[in-house]
């Protein structure tokens, strides 16, 4: 079953020690890390799972600042449905980016509408309108950035940076489509950015469409003949600490969707993305060099991956997600280039994977360096995906082919549990592991995978790794 080496035999003799005495142990993680064990029983609640003690602390802060917040909203609402009947209310919005009386001290809340800053006549391009009310916005205590409702406003690329005036807000209501002229994008990789921010709230039901086509059609993944470029993302975070963005939609974008990129403290919730299931590259969330980040409660379809991992990330938190098309939950790629790469403690939990074209994959490439360990997968529902289960140790995406390397981005501590559903293809679970680092402490756990409408059974197939099979499991590793 397994490759057993000493310190497996070891932990497994402390754990049957301590398991004598604490009956509720025999049910739990065969790896009595720390960490990841807190994680499991607590994983709906908070972030307490650090091996420093920091994050604690910057859970209770986002808790604290999303009450403020939500208190501020509730104050906007009322304030910006006066406005659209009457404009004689005083204090809460600026015109024409010159700011009006200001609010007696007393109300905490600001609305600088985007709309009262864009010149009239401008029918093409929001641009200048929006970085003006930014700057307005950023400088003014306690404001909230209001993007009105049936209203839609069309942006280049454009630079939401802070650090701004102490916790602020931005409500998006209405549409934002981006610029199609390719000239537009010096940097080609960014289209709307939100850099430097803490406490800092993206808020509303509003809907970012990044009108992708055009960078699509000139992908060399379409179309060969053209180079492979960068194009960009719809909405990236960069740099950002105790972050909420909640109820965004966002749609065809250029390339990925939405990038968290070292950020701390953030909840991302109420996400709908969405793009073809054959534009290229279209990632729905992409989390690189962050910690502490919850993703809930949100609908993810698009032509590449449905939430994607790498390296620099920590304690992340996934749930309630729903994927397809796509290609996937991933974790990585890591290591390419012999680059080094850490991704530890990630929790999926209760997801639903429609037509994927993997359902929960770990990818590294030969010759990195590093970790990835400390992940559970579990309570997955898939349907109809081609590689339900995998881990590539051996992940090669490019024209030459990859050689043989010693090193590698070493794979420890998986759990996957409560995996059910039908599987595209024969192969339901594929653990590819390198030789010279085999993957360690890997565990399925009540696996059940059939072949969609197969009269064959449905397969594992694994190498190099040290498994653990618990419950019921079906297929199993040979
Ligand atoms: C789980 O989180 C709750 C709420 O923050 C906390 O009160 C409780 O002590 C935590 N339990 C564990 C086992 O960490
Ligand atoms: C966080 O974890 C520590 C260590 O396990 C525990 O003592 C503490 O009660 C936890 N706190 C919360 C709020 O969960
Ligand atoms: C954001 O922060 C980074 C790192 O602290 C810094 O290098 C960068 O210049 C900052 N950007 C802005 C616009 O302040
Ligand atoms: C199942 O997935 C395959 C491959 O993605 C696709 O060709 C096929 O149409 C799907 N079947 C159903 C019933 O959705
Ligand atoms: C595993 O990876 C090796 C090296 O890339 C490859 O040759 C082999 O075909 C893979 N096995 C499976 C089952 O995918």
């Amino acid at each position: 079953m397994c490759v057993k080496s000493h310190f497996v035999i070891l932990g497994v003799t402390i754990i049957i020690l301590i398991c004598s005495f604490v009956p509720v142990c025999l049910s739990s993680y065969p790896f009595p890390e720390h960490d990841l064990k807190n994680y499991i029983t607590n994983y709906s609640t908070n972030y307490n799972i650090s091996d420093d003690g920091n994050e604690l602390k910057d859970s209770q802060n986002l808790i604290n600042y999303d009450r403020l917040i939500l208190d501020r909203l509730k104050h906007s609402h009322s304030h910006s449905h006066s406005h659209s009947h009457s404009h004689s209310h005083s204090h809460s919005y600026s015109h024409g980016g010159r700011s009006r009386a200001v609010a007696p001290s007393s109300s905490p809340t600001r609305i600088i509408n985007v709309e009262n800053f864009i010149k009239s006549g401008r029918r093409r391009d929001h641009t200048k309108g929006f970085k003006r009310a930014w700057k307005k916005a950023c400088s003014t205590k306690g404001a909230i950035l209001l993007v009105p409702k049936n209203k839609k406003y069309r942006l280049r690329p454009i630079k939401f940076s802070g650090p701004c005036h102490s916790s602020f807000a931005i409500k998006i209501r209405g549409r934002i489509e981006a610029s199609t002229n390719i000239a537009d994008y010096r940097d080609r990789r960014l289209w709307i950015v939100f850099e430097n921010l803490s406490n800092f709230k993206v808020q509303g039901r509003g809907t970012i469409d990044g009108r992708g086509h055009i960078w699509w059609q000139n992908s060399c993944k379409i179309n060969p003949t053209k180079p492979c470029q960068h194009a960009p993302t719809a909405v990236t975070f960069v740099g950002c600490k105790n972050l909420i963005v909640d109820g965004l939609k966002i749609i065809n974008a250029q390339q990925m969707h939405m990038i968290f990129e070292k950020c701390d403290a953030v909840r991302a919730s109420n996400i709908l993305i969405k793009a073809p299931g054959n534009s290229p590259n279209t990632d729905g969330i992409h989390v690189t060099e962050t910690k502490n980040i919850q993703i809930t409660r949100s609908r993810i379809g698009t032509g590449d991956d449905c939430i994607s991992i790498v390296s620099g990330s920590k304690n992340v938190q996934v749930s309630d997600i729903t994927c397809g098309p796509g290609h996937g939950i991933s974790i990585g790629s890591l290591g390419k280039g012999n680059s080094k790469a850490q991704v530890s403690n990630v929790l999926v939990n209760k997801a639903r994977l429609f037509g994927t074209l993997n359902g929960v994959r770990i990818k590294t490439w030969q010759g990195g360096q590093g970790y990835a360990k400390n992940f559970v997968f579990q309570n997955i529902e898939m349907q109809n995906v081609s590689n339900p289960i995998i881990i590539d140790q051996n992940y090669c995406d490019q024209k030459t082919p990859c050689h043989e390397m010693k090193s590698a981005v070493y794979i420890h501590n998986v759990m996957y549990k409560n995996i059910k559903g039908t599987s595209f293809t024969e192969s339901a679970i594929k653990i590819n592991c390198s030789k010279s680092h085999e993957c360690r402490g890997i565990t399925l756990q009540n696996i059940n995978l059939v072949i969609k409408n197969g009269k064959k059974a449905a397969k594992a197939e694994c190498k190099n790794v040290e498994l653990f099979h618990r419950g019921k499991v079906s297929p199993k590793c040979s």
